[in-house]
């Protein structure tokens, strides 16, 4: 819905008074300092804002997000923010967050040529290569596009496992628990796809039981 730019101003002055006369002292308590318990790496897609959808304030929840949600090892931008959030903040969960009907994920699912942003989702075009002979056994567009939206947030998430950011900070001992989480545009529902990660050694087990769950469930009966 188009608003002009001076009702948006509006807006936002009547939400800091709505917030500020519900929490007294509200802005002011976080001039000081943030200190967010959660990092929320998700798509730019407008309609799956981190805050709304946790139910959060600000100060809440420190957010990452890009086309698709992907990690991409060399980004210095996702891991930057990943450093900030892990080593400064002390942030003890890092959620990745997929959606269905995501746009990024159609493009590749279909080989779509949109423009600059092809080069960024042949990321998730290798997602789709990686695990092409299952995603081929799946009947229709629907059942795949799905498929693989969940299938890019475990691989993103394993990506976040693989930095050197999360492997240094599991190698301190630092409480830092990764999750793959899918949110669902229909229904305004995150669901948890149960790749949870604590430490090093469970990158893989943890990444494997989620594949096969994952598959359990959205494969076609033999
Ligand atoms: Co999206």
């Amino acid at each position: 819905m188009p608003y002009r730019l001076h009702t948006l101003l509006n807006q936002n002055r009547d939400w800091a008074a709505r917030v500020e006369s519900e929490r007294p002292g509200f802005f002011t308590s976080l001039l000081a300092q943030q200190a967010p318990q959660y990092l929320w790496i998700g798509c730019a897609d407008s309609r799956v804002p981190a805050n709304e959808i946790l139910g959060l304030l600000p100060g809440d929840v420190f957010v990452h997000r890009n086309v698709a949600n992907v990690v991409v090892h060399s980004d210095m931008n996702a891991l930057s923010v990943m450093q900030f959030a892990i080593d400064q903040l002390q942030v003890h969960h890092v959620m990745v967050v997929g959606h269905y009907g995501c746009g990024g994920v159609r493009a590749a699912l279909l080989g779509l040529r949109v423009g600059v942003v092809d080069n960024w989702i042949r990321h998730v075009q290798d997602v789709r290569k990686k695990h092409r002979a299952w995603l081929d056994t799946l009947p229709g567009e629907t059942e795949k596009l799905q498929a693989l939206c969940e299938l890019n947030v475990l691989e993103q998430a394993l990506n976040v496992c693989e930095t050197t950011v999360v492997q240094d900070a599991w190698a301190r001992q630092q409480t830092v628990v990764v999750h793959g989480w899918v949110y669902g545009l229909h229904n305004g529902l995150l669901e948890d796809l149960e790749m949870t990660v604590r430490s090093a050694e469970e990158v893989e087990p943890a990444y494997e039981r989620a594949l096969a769950a994952l598959k359990q469930r959205l494969g076609q009966p033999a």
